[in-house]
């Protein structure tokens, strides 16, 4: 059974490394690893698949940057000519970027099976580009695997079959739990001369923060208030860098004491810096994720989560982008005021074999067995 497994931005190349090395153990399965090149600076790609101990693509696409259609479109082009020219039984996808769209429409029309990871997931806003490109997936898979049980209401509410949908846990976590140790070897608390010192961990680059000068600017006035009481390390996206610069406000954010803006970080630095962060600021969706299971609290700068279980189990709270509100919510967490997270069901670290195992057993059969299948987990 020839697989597919697509790459693209950087919140895929965890994902998919799980899933990867599980499959590279069954003789019967032939992973290739496709990058569509949608991110592609050292930072934001190289340095993964090195750290995550990925192999080299097997095809690259090269695609970069562009609008959402040019870059959509691009990567339809390329694709189709690997389809034609590989034949895969299957294409495996994570996530909910462009790339990850963008593959499975091609796949669809050329009638090969498509496997979502991560499926199910809903914020309810289309004005977010994921979410588009989560329906889209989610609409022409084969295989639809869930990370959490949101994900199986949201499917069944959409008129998904049940017999396509599988409650497998999160290869985001898998990867998580296998380099965690790894991880404690980094030395980048010693180089960003933090080490011992409590300090605030933030990602920034949802368009809806980053894209408009206002919001902006209200969340570095929100840092400038906050770097009285600890560090700040804000590790930047290059869009958020972009807007910064086009802006002004780059200048405005190197004059704030205690906040130290680095270039974006590699995984498992930036694991490191996570499981030893006083509290995460972020409008991320994955690292929602990994600092519920860390038990590391973390407060989401968005209006909205298609990840509820980070809110409802672990250690998230959604504030939107009041600076107010996020000013309160960090000075209830120094004062120790902090939620008791557990850790999500089946966010265990064998997420992938689970996948691995239900692909294994019904690729090229009738996926509908899947009743007849009792006891899948053990
Ligand atoms: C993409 C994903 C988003 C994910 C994020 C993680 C979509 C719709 N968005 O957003 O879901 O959370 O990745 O990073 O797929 N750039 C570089 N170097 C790179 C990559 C990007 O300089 O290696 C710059 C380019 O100027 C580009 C901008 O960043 O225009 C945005 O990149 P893009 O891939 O369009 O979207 P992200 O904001 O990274």
């Amino acid at each position: 059974m020839k697989i597919l497994n697509i790459v693209g931005a950087r919140p895929n190349f965890m994902k998919i490394a799980p899933i990867h090395r599980e499959m590279r153990k069954i003789s019967a399965i032939e992973p290739l690893l496709v990058h569509t090149g949608q991110h592609y600076d050292e930072k934001m790609s190289k340095l993964f698949f090195e750290d995550l101990n990925l192999p080299e693509p097997d095809v690259y696409l090269g695609i970069g940057s562009g609008t959402h259609t040019q870059q959509t479109a691009r990567i339809m082009l390329a694709f189709e000519e690997v389809l034609e020219e590989q034949k895969p039984d299957l294409i495996l996808v994570v996530g909910d970027v462009n790339s990850t769209a963008a593959c499975s429409l091609v796949a669809s029309k050329m009638h090969i099976k498509i496997a979502q990871v991560e499926a199910g997931l809903r914020s309810f806003d289309r004005t977010m580009p994921e979410e588009i490109n989560r329906m889209i997936t989610d609409t022409l898979s084969d295989f639809l695997f869930v990370t959490e049980k949101s994900g199986l209401e949201n499917l069944k509410n959409e008129g998904i079959s049940d017999n396509k949908v599988f409650f497998c846990g999160n290869v985001m976590i898998d990867s998580l739990v296998y380099f965690l140790e790894k991880a404690k070897e980094s030395s980048i608390l010693s180089d960003l001369e933090i080490n011992g010192d409590p300090y605030m961990l933030v990602t920034l680059h949802r368009p809806s923060n980053v894209d408009v000068k206002e919001n902006l600017e209200k969340l570095l006035k929100v840092f400038a208030e906050l770097s009285s009481q600890l560090k700040i390390v804000f590790p930047m996206h290059p869009r958020t860098r972009k807007m910064m610069d086009s802006f002004g406000l780059s200048e405005d954010a190197d004059a704030i004491d205690n906040l130290i803006i680095t270039e974006p970080i590699g995984y498992l630095d930036f694991m490191q810096l996570m499981q030893n962060a006083r509290l995460v600021l972020t409008d991320s969706g994955g690292i929602q994720e990994e600092t519920t299971y860390l038990k590391i609290p973390c407060l989401t700068v968005r209006e909205n989560t298609e990840r509820p279980v980070t809110i409802e189990v672990g250690t998230n709270i959604l504030l939107g982008s009041d600076p107010e509100n996020i000013i309160t919510a960090a000075n209830d967490i120094f004062a120790g005021k902090m939620k008791d997270g557990s850790i999500p069901e089946l966010w265990d670290g064998k997420a992938a074999e689970r996948i691995v195992k239900i692909l294994k057993v019904f690729a090229g059969t009738n996926i509908n067995l899947k009743d007849k299948l009792i006891k899948f987990y053990e």
